[in-house]
């Protein structure tokens, strides 16, 4: 059975953009833009045409480079800020105008102080302006996750019969367990009448952690896109991390879903966004982290020099790594010895390895990590009488 696939839409350039201290140049965005279209995202979110004249110029300088993927600026329901969008796309091939408007009562009450009738009029009316400018019409529901799932189901039905093509049902604060999410995009699925005419979309944030398992659970229950950054970055704990959703569907064929994602380009897409933003990685991140395919425990490494599977579910070079590693620490047994020391040119026998490894555990106290330059010391100070190969 063929797979169905799952749309990636990438807001690293908005949602993403949006954290402290990362503004980004146009430059910058045209660089970030121009790799995520060879990575294959299907939607690029370039950014808020209204909110500046930089904002607004970067929208239109992407929509003018970017060959494949869907380029998308985002507004409020309000009708210059759909203009300008429309203004700010026009030069792209596949343009999209993402509109929409807060729905849950905390919302509704404090936001815009209205009633649940008014916000559902400012709904359809910002599609249907919207869709007098382009085809391709997504809305959001800000704080979908805490909206009154009957509600949210009369808002969707309401904007896919004004003409949207894509529901978008933000976690705007983090706060859904991923059951919660899944049963949010089912109850949708069976109770708005015309869904199939649209894509239901999970745009996630992390306050808690759940980004990442609140989309899946999305997918799952018949979502078809995923909005994500590189990284995960994004407003306060961030977004759904791009690198995470697409190695799930990967290495999980029995979710029967998959993307276009080109997984090799994704280590690099990673340190790209890292150089030009300037936000980095904790060392433990899943996919691109620097210790992701790292192995210091003798255990794991003892495994891992028999078999890689043993300890990795992903091979490294899947996602742009060159190699897993393995790090020579204190904790590190004979066997990650060994292997270092064979790779660097001495092949050690059991005896020559039992010395060596008592001087490398007192070494290996005193110093974090070894190095390859570490064993040739100590190799030199043991009574092993091996030359230092050439
Ligand atoms: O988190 C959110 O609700 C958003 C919308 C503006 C799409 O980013
Ligand atoms: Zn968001």
């Amino acid at each position: 059975m063929s797979k169905d696939i799952v749309q990636i839409f990438d807001t690293t350039l908005r949602d993403g953009e949006q954290v402290p201290g990362c503004k980004l140049n146009t430059t910058q965005k045209l660089i970030i833009a121009e790799r995520l279209d060879e990575l294959g995202v299907d939607i690029i979110e370039a950014g808020f045409p209204i909110s500046s004249p930089g904002d607004f110029k970067s929208v239109e300088e992407i929509s003018k480079i970017v060959k494949n993927a869907t380029v998308c600026g985002l507004t409020r329901s309000v009708k210059k800020d759909i203009e300008v969008a429309a203004q700010a796309l026009k030069y792209a091939k596949k343009p999209r105008i993402h509109t929409g408007i807060g729905t849950s009562d905390s919302h509704i009450k404090f936001k815009f102080n209205a009633t649940r009738e008014q916000i559902l009029d400012r709904a359809v009316g910002a599609v249907t302006y919207a869709k007098s400018f382009v085809e391709d019409v997504e809305f959001y529901a800000e704080d979908a996750g805490r909206t009154d799932n009957e509600y949210l189901a009369r808002v969707c039905e309401a904007v896919i019969k004004a003409g949207a093509t894509v529901l978008n049902i933000p976690d705007t604060t983090g706060y859904c367990l991923p059951e919660e999410y899944g049963a949010k995009m089912k109850y949708l699925k069976e109770n708005v009448k015309g869904i199939d005419k649209a894509i239901l979309s999970c745009h996630c944030h992390n306050d808690l952690g759940l980004a990442t398992a609140n989309s899946i659970a999305g997918v799952i229950q018949g979502a078809r896109q995923i909005e994500c950054t590189i990284n995960g970055i994004g407003e306060r704990a961030g977004n759904t991390a791009l690198e995470e959703v697409v190695m799930i569907l990967k290495q999980h064929p029995t979710l029967n879903l998959d993307t276009g994602i080109n997984t090799q380009l994704l280590y690099d897409t990673s340190q790209m966004v890292i150089d030009n933003m300037g936000i980095y990685v904790q060392p433990n991140k899943a996919i691109v982290g620097a210790n992701a395919f790292a192995h210091s425990s003798g255990i794991h490494q003892d495994g891992m020099i028999k078999n890689r599977e043993t300890y990795e579910i992903i091979d490294p070079k899947e996602v742009g790594v060159t190699d897993s590693a393995i790090v020579l620490t204190a904790r590190s047994g004979r066997a990650a010895l060994a292997f270092r020391a064979k790779k660097i040119g001495y092949d050690l026998t059991k005896i020559q390895l039992d010395e060596i490894y008592a001087l490398f555990l007192n070494f290996a106290d005193k110093k974090k990590e070894i190095d390859n330059d570490d064993i040739h010391e100590i190799i030199r100070t043991s009574t092993i009488n091996y030359s230092i190969p050439a």
